[in-house]
């Protein structure tokens, strides 16, 4: 079924991981898809992998000129677009000894700096009806050690997704947000933790998931895709735990 014909999408961070498997979902469902990513080449490579429903924009989350360019970029290819999916993240992880002001402010830069003003520079292209999807993290329903900074700056997304629900409403604008548990892509390996250090925390995590291992990113597109379509239409200012059962209360 095919559940976002003729829509178009942005998807920041679209390179790999939820946000290409999401690119791909949402193109089985018979929308056009905008992915953005910090390099040229990678978002070169992803945009003929996806075909031709896919165009790609080197942008990067977390500075402003990138964020302020982003409008003008998308409306050559398209005037207007009908959901958005802001994706782009990565975790850094210190004891609160150990963190710096360079490891808040990459962290924040990106995943509340970015989220923020990018939803506010696309708004004048979303379609009325539109979606606007956020990525959450687990985090921040839980005290995980080393992630202070990263679970602050989800929960600053988790708070947007309320408030932009609540401004966006007149504007027939749905937001809501995905929170994924533990999910297999790059994103351990992209964080600041050693082999080692991945290889521990990853073990650990896995014990606490109820179904006993990591999610792919095509289960967290597949809600992506239905938080975007028609069938989530009375769904408004909420989020959705994509996360095998991790326990949000301890
Ligand atoms: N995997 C998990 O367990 C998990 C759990 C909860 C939440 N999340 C969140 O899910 C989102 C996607 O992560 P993933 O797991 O799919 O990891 P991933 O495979 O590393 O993908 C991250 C994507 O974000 C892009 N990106 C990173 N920094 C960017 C920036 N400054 N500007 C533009 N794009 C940027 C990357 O593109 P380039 O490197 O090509 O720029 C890549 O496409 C992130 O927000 C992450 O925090 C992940």
């Amino acid at each position: 079924m095919q559940r976002l014909m003729n829509k178009t999408a942005l998807i920041t961070g679209g390179t790999s991981g939820i946000g290409k498997a999401t690119a791909i979902d949402f193109i089985e469902n018979g929308a056009s898809v905008i992915i953005t990513g910090r390099f040229q080449n990678t978002v070169d490579s992803t945009v003929s992998e996806l075909g031709a429903k896919a165009q790609g924009i080197v942008s990067d989350a977390g500075k402003m000129q990138d964020i302020l360019s982003l409008a003008e970029k998308v409306k050559l290819i398209s005037p207007q677009i009908d959901i958005l999916y802001i994706n782009a993240g990565f975790g850094k992880y210190a004891p609160i000894e150990l963190i710096d002001e360079n490891h808040f402010n990459e962290q924040f830069d990106v995943i509340v700096k970015g989220t923020l003003f990018t939803v506010q520079q696309m708004i004048p292209l979303m379609k009325e009806g539109g979606s606007i999807i956020l990525n959450t993290s687990i985090v921040t329903e839980v005290g995980m050690p080393n992630s202070a900074v990263y679970s602050a700056a989800k929960a600053a997304v988790q708070s947007f997704t309320k408030t932009f629900a609540s401004e966006l409403a007149p504007k027939k604008i749905s937001v809501n947000a995905v929170s994924p548990g533990p999910i297999k892509t790059n994103y351990f390996d992209r964080s600041n933790l050693s082999a080692d250090q991945v290889h521990a925390m990853t073990d650990a995590v896995m014990q606490q998931v109820p179904l006993a291992r990591f999610g792919e990113a095509r289960e967290v597109a597949k809600v992506i895709t239905f938080l975007a379509s028609g069938d989530a239409s009375f769904m408004h200012g909420t989020e959705l735990f994509v996360d095998g059962g991790f326990p949000r209360i301890k």
